[in-house]
């Protein structure tokens, strides 16, 4: 879905039937995003005792404090994402946390499911409500507790994936799939994976020394055995890293592959959130405009090999926005495994060390809790729109299990065109 024409709200059109003139969309602006820190899932973890649902809590809470202006009882719609829906991510998590942070029980909430994609469909799906009229204020969000919740632990895929051939069974396990993209673009070398692992773990280092991954956290107290603590920081991130210590890191999804601990995404607990908001809304409530949707879309690929699946999502919202990749000057991407980064790059021509791309680092250093990393993008490219108002297009882009891709395309309300200014001064 086009949100709509750039630059203004558009205007009723006379309807070709006798139904009533067609509705007015409204401008969608991503106001605020803020994630806890992320942990590293296992009994060792920052969050081992700490429910996944209080994780929510403490975003919801954030995103209320950090704007003070908008009053609580203007949101219109908590959608939370999480890929396992049970325990304390289940009972419709978007509910249970809105109830939890203290909304105003008039405030409905609802659970979102596409697997890694989770936050960004919850973006797209109350952006959509919001675009035709049905919201004004959402929050949107993911978040998976990977340490309470083994990746596809309690399903029951049906037989016939397998019995009627539906998908290879390497389709069912994500480091398998990136191998198998390995196998089908073998110029795409363990070695130019490794190196842009190391690439991501250097780049979010600087980032966090330059204060610009803490701006975005919010700390969550926690609970061990020795007793109350506060997570301030991510855990998985291992500055320093050198492709000499990869290189001979293990395959485990396949003897002898190319797929290793330091070219994935970790297993990782944490959760995401972000307001969005009818432009029109936002201006009456003097809240501040960080992005502003442009277009979305999610595609299907062969779930063999699922990291293929931003191409042709991202074909398709560049397509729907009338833009070309040249036109995007910053790019986030989830790094679920390096190679399938390599795949998008290799696809558009961009070079593996393209410097448009994850510039804060990604989920090879960061981590991947599934369902809430959408949002992660989304709020570390709001954080680079504002230091660059030479850049007017960016996009947040990423692959799914079982074979699909999601990107959005978002303006930089910063942007000012500077052949204008070079006018202005002259
Ligand atoms: C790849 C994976 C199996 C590794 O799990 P793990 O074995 O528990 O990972 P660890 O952190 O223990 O790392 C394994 C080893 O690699 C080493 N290692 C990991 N990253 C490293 C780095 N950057 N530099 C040096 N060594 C590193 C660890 O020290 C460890 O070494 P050890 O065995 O000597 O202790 C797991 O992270 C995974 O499944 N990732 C993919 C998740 C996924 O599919 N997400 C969905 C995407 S669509």
């Amino acid at each position: 879905m086009a949100v709509s024409a750039p630059e203004s709200t558009s205007t009723p059109q006379s309807s070709p039937t006798n139904l009533s003139p067609a509705r007015t969309l409204h401008d969608v602006v991503f106001v605020e995003g803020v994630r806890t820190p992320f942990g590293k899932a296992g009994d060792k973890g920052q969050y081992a005792q700490t429910r996944a649902d209080d994780l929510v809590v403490k975003v919801i809470r954030e995103l209320l404090r950090r704007q003070p202006g908008l009053p609580p009882e203007r949101i219109d719609e908590v959608a939370i994402a999480a890929a396992t829906q049970t325990g304390d991510q289940g009972l419709t998590i978007g509910r249970t946390s809105a109830i939890l942070a203290g909304l105003p029980k008039s405030v409905p909430g609802f659970a979102i499911d596409r697997m890694c994609a989770g936050a960004m469909t919850a973006v797209t799906t109350v952006a959509s409500g919001i675009a035709v009229g049905a919201y004004d204020v959402a929050i949107a969000g993911g978040v998976e507790h990977m340490g309470h919740h083994p990746m596809a632990q309690g399903a029951d895929p049906n037989p016939r994936f397998l019995a009627d051939r539906l998908v290879d069974p390497s389709a069912l396990n994500m480091g398998s799939t990136a191998e198998n993209l390995h196998d089908r673009y073998p110029h795409l070398t363990r070695q130019r994976a490794d190196a842009f692992a190391v690439a991501s773990q250097d780049k979010y280092a600087k980032a966090l020394a330059d204060g610009r991954i803490t701006a975005d956290l919010v700390p969550v107290a926690t609970r061990s055995e020795q007793g109350w603590g506060l997570a301030t920081s991510d855990e998985m991130p291992r500055p320093g890293t050198t492709v000499e210590a990869l290189e001979n890191l293990r395959t485990p999804f396949r003897p002898h592959g190319r797929v290793s601990a330091g070219n994935s995404s970790g297993l990782t607990d944490g959760a995401t959130g972000c307001l969005l908001v009818a432009a029109d809304v936002a201006a009456e409530l003097g809240l501040p405009i960080r992005m502003r949707m442009v277009s979305y879309a999610f595609a299907g690929v062969e779930p063999e090999t699922m990291g293929v699946g931003p191409i042709p999502a991202t074909r398709k919202a560049l397509a729907k926005a009338g833009l070309r990749i040249e036109d995007i000057g910053l790019i986030e991407i989830n790094e679920a495994f390096a190679v399938q980064v390599l795949a998008f790059t290799d696809h558009f021509g961009l070079s593996d060390d393209d410097p448009r791309i994850n510039q804060y680092g990604g989920a090879i250093a960061v981590g991947h809790p599934l369902a809430s990393s959408g949002v992660r993008l989304m709020t570390q490219l709001a954080r680079q729109f504002a230091e660059r108002p030479d850049v007017r297009y960016g996009l947040t882009t990423m692959c799914v299990g079982l074979g699909m891709g999601g990107t959005v395309v978002w303006e930089n309300p910063h942007w000012t065109d500077s052949n204008l200014t070079a006018g202005s001064a002259a």
